[in-house]
């Protein structure tokens, strides 16, 4: 049979309020054409993001009922301490409350400014809080990442001659660790190969430089090396997950994304001395070392959440369903990324909407398009995320790709939902020229796509 059941049943509902698109209209302008500022009860299918958005399992509820609220020490702590120890392997184990937080409390622990760091792609928050910092942050991904249309199975590669080129020119000593982002979100949520990231080890260890994993999505990676990487097929993702993090220093991630949960992020290394520093600001700014901000009930979602997420079922049911949403898409002549990651479709905005220049924001008017169309909201990762105005010409340079993000939340919607996304892009792209260009109103300097307004061109 070629239908990939959804590996769970529905036991409780949240009704989808249906609008018009006339209604639609006049919401996304009173959100100055931002997505991001739309209220969610006018979204029909929410596909801005798949953090946070997790629907949990039984597993999952239940723990959180038994869970231990004590304000120090609580049993859901050491539970949750105790699935993530036996899965990421380091000695320590520091929750804080998302992904940004463990970014900032590195970034403010472990940084001083005049360093570099370098990865395959920083996501958005790690590059603000790295240059926060006062640090330099390059992203190095291999040349077969920047065509949308390259079948390369490992597009979230870093370059490994660019790496030891510029851990070499910029000296080991100011550079305080390497990245690398699995799955790498910013680049189409394209999987890293365990021989990249063993490669990447043994560049960083023969400089005396520590290598970490932004984690976020470490489970569908795994999947995905199971999947195209010879030599996996027979292990399993957890003995996969295992293996790439026991080639690794640390690891620091949001629990809202493979962690499942709807709120959390942890970091885990073996540095003593880098635990002491990272618990400093913990306690200044997060919490408690055995909460991080996070209640108990929090802890016990995230401690259920880090054997399921890598459960086999699960993770072929996601990778098929997101696979099948891109091969609709690319069947009825929408431009999409290739090969399909897991956690999202991507769409070449440049592509789709061949008529408008980079100025008006091709992806970032195609994500307004399609709400308005359909009351399917997404999210862009390119002009708009990635953008950046040289402050002394005023000139922009526009990032290798400008993408709508179609990302799906796990667990939340069915078969038929995401149908009803391929036919809306479908119609849509029978009408792309009717896409109306979009520029700033309002751009602050640091993270613009959750909070910049737009007017039509
Ligand atoms: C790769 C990656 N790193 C870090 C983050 C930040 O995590 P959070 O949203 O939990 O702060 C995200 C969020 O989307 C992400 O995709």
């Amino acid at each position: 049979m070629k239908t990939v059941i959804e590996p769970f049943r529905i036991r409780m509902v949240e009704p989808i309020r249906v609008t018009t698109r006339k209604a639609r209209e006049v919401l996304i302008r009173e959100a100055g054409y931002n997505p991001f500022l739309l209220k969610a009860e006018d979204v029909m299918i929410d596909l801005v993001t798949d953090s946070g958005t997790s629907a949990l399992s039984t597993r999952q509820w239940s723990g959180m009922l038994g869970a231990d609220e004590s304000f120090t020490g609580s049993r859901s702590f050491y539970r949750f301490q105790e699935a993530a120890r036996s899965l990421f392997g380091h000695r320590h184990v520091i929750p804080c409350h998302q992904g940004r937080a463990a970014e900032h409390l590195i970034g403010h622990a472990l940084l001083t400014p005049g360093s570099v760091v370098f990865a395959n792609t920083h996501f958005s928050t790690t590059r603000a809080n790295i240059e926060e910092a006062g640090v330099e942050a390059h992203d190095l991904p291999i040349p077969e990442a920047l065509d949308a249309a390259n079948p390369h199975p490992f597009k979230g590669n870093i370059d490994l001659e660019a790496l030891n080129a510029g851990i070499r020119k910029a000296g080991p000593a100011r550079v305080p660790f390497v990245i690398l982002t699995v799955t790498d979100n910013s680049r189409g949520g394209q999987p890293v190969s365990m021989a990249n990231i063993a490669g990447a080890g043994e560049i960083c260890r023969r400089h005396g430089v520590p290598l970490l994993l932004d984690a976020a999505r470490f489970a569908e990676n795994a999947y995905l090396i199971k999947l195209r990487e010879a030599g996996f097929s027979e292990m399993s993702p957890r003995e996969i997950a295992r293996r790439m993090f026991a080639l690794t220093d640390g690891v620091f991630l949001s629990l809202k994304k493979d962690g499942l949960g709807n709120t959390g992020g942890v970091i885990s290394v073996n540095s003593d001395e880098w635990a002491e520093k990272i618990r400093v600001r913990l306690l200044v700014s997060e919490g408690i070392p055995t909460a991080g901000g996070l209640a108990g009930r929090d802890l016990e979602a995230l401690a259920a959440a880090l054997d399921e997420t890598l459960d086999e079922g699960y993770l072929a049911h996601r990778i098929a369903s997101t696979s099948r949403l891109g091969t609709q898409l690319a069947e009825s002549g929408v431009p999409v990324l290739q090969p399909f990651g897991a956690h999202a479709v991507y769409v070449d905005g440049r592509a789709f909407c061949d008529h408008l220049p980079d100025e008006q924001l091709p992806a970032w008017s195609l994500t307004v398009a399609l709400y308005v169309s359909s009351g399917v909201r997404s999210w862009e990762t390119g002009n708009v995320m990635q953008g950046r105005q040289d402050p002394a010409t005023g000139r922009w340079q526009w990032p290798a790709l400008d993408l709508l993000r179609l990302a799906i939340p796990r667990r939340v919607y069915t078969q038929s939902h995401l149908d009803y996304v391929a036919e809306a892009m479908a119609e849509l792209h029978g009408h792309r020229h009717e896409v109306r260009g979009l520029r700033f109103v309002y751009r602050p300097p640091v993270l613009p796509q959750f909070v910049a307004t737009f007017e039509q061109v």
